[in-house]
């Protein structure tokens, strides 16, 4: 049986290879490599056949690299213990730690990442669009022991590290939208989803799972409903390659993660609303059932919104803002 990741790897330089030669380069037949074409293309991996010339995949593709992630952690003191895990395909990789976590076994310090996600989770019920090995499934699995309570305001923290590191890498400045959408432009580049196993009152795991758009395929585009980039698109110089801008997402989240049950939210509060595009501006707070139209002027120390709304300023915890409508 061909290992579909040597084989992916094999192609990933997008160069033509006979079935034959891959046969022998993987110490499998034919058919074997035939067959495992046909499971990668079925997972999403755009491999061509042409008669007479082989396999291909065409442009080739920056595949995610876990021994080099792995490498790179080892440097940093803090991320030593922590376990990357990376799979060609999983429903979510958020799911995924879940899963782990509600089997009783331990997730804390461990990240998780796909090359795509067949069922991937946005926030309030949305899905993730998460085709193949274009983008950056992410989740890291964090146990806290006081309840979630002491953890107010960590997905806008994470929303505002993965920002910085983009920054950092000379990629692109994105903006930041209540409560943590990562944006170019009004456009959607990424977004956090956190997601608690076990009693929220007292220990329990996270589970952070992020969504970055790097490279998103065009043929994408009519099928997601709201306005979106990646950042290929929007940067002026070459991009790192994903198992970078991996890495040092994991490095920003791991450091965020060991300090913030201590230390919470309120060192960030600045430089989060320094990063929001929508500040002093004219807004719809759809929360629940409820529109709020009003002035975003801030955040808080727990990561609410701060409205002003008819002249009073009040804070909302949960919802989604829009421009739209206004
Ligand atoms: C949002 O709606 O803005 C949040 C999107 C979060 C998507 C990520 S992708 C990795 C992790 N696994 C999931 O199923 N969802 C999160």
């Amino acid at each position: 049986m061909a290992n579909p990741e040597r084989l992916l790897a094999q192609l990933a330089d997008g160069e033509y290879y006979s079935g034959e030669h891959l046969g022998a380069l993987l110490g499998v037949s034919r058919a074997a490599v035939w067959k495992q074409v046909k499971r990668l293309q079925n997972l999403g991996a755009e491999i061509l056949s042409v008669k007479g010339k082989g396999y291909c995949i065409a442009g080739g593709l920056d595949l995610l690299d876990a021994d080099l992630i792995r490498k790179h952690l080892q440097e940093v003191e803090i991320c030593k213990k922590v376990l990357v895990n990376l799979q060609l395909q999983l429903d979510s990789t958020n799911q995924y730690l879940i899963r782990k976590s509600v089997a009783g076994e331990s997730v804390h310090r461990q990240v998780c990442l796909a090359e795509s996600q067949s069922a991937g989770r946005g926030r309030r019920g949305r899905q993730w669009h998460s085709p193949f090995a274009n983008n950056i499934y992410l989740s890291m699995g964090w146990r806290i022991q006081e309840g979630v309570n002491t953890v107010g305001g960590l997905s806008l923290a994470v929303g505002l590290i993965v920002r910085n590191v983009i920054a950092e890498l000379g990629i692109a400045e994105l903006s930041l939208k209540w409560p943590n959408d990562l944006q170019f432009e009004e456009k959607k580049v990424g977004g956090v989803l956190i997601e608690i196993s076990g009693e929220a009152t007292g220990a329990c795991d996270l589970v952070i799972g992020l969504g970055l758009n790097v490279k998103m395929p065009r043929s994408l585009a009519q099928e997601i409903d709201q306005a979106w980039t990646d950042l290929q698109s929007v940067t002026q110089s070459m991009l790192p390659s994903r198992s970078k801008i991996a890495s040092q997402i994991i490095v920003s989240l791991t450091q965020l993660l060991a300090h913030y049950e201590s230390r919470g939210f309120a060192a960030y509060v600045q430089p989060w609303e320094k990063a929001c595009a929508q500040i002093g501006e004219k807004v719809v707070l759809q929360s629940g059932q409820k529109q709020i139209t009003g002035i975003m002027r801030g955040i808080s120390h727990n990561g609410a919104i701060k409205l002003e709304v008819a002249g009073r300023i009040e804070e909302f915890v949960g919802g989604e803002i829009s421009l739209r409508g206004v």
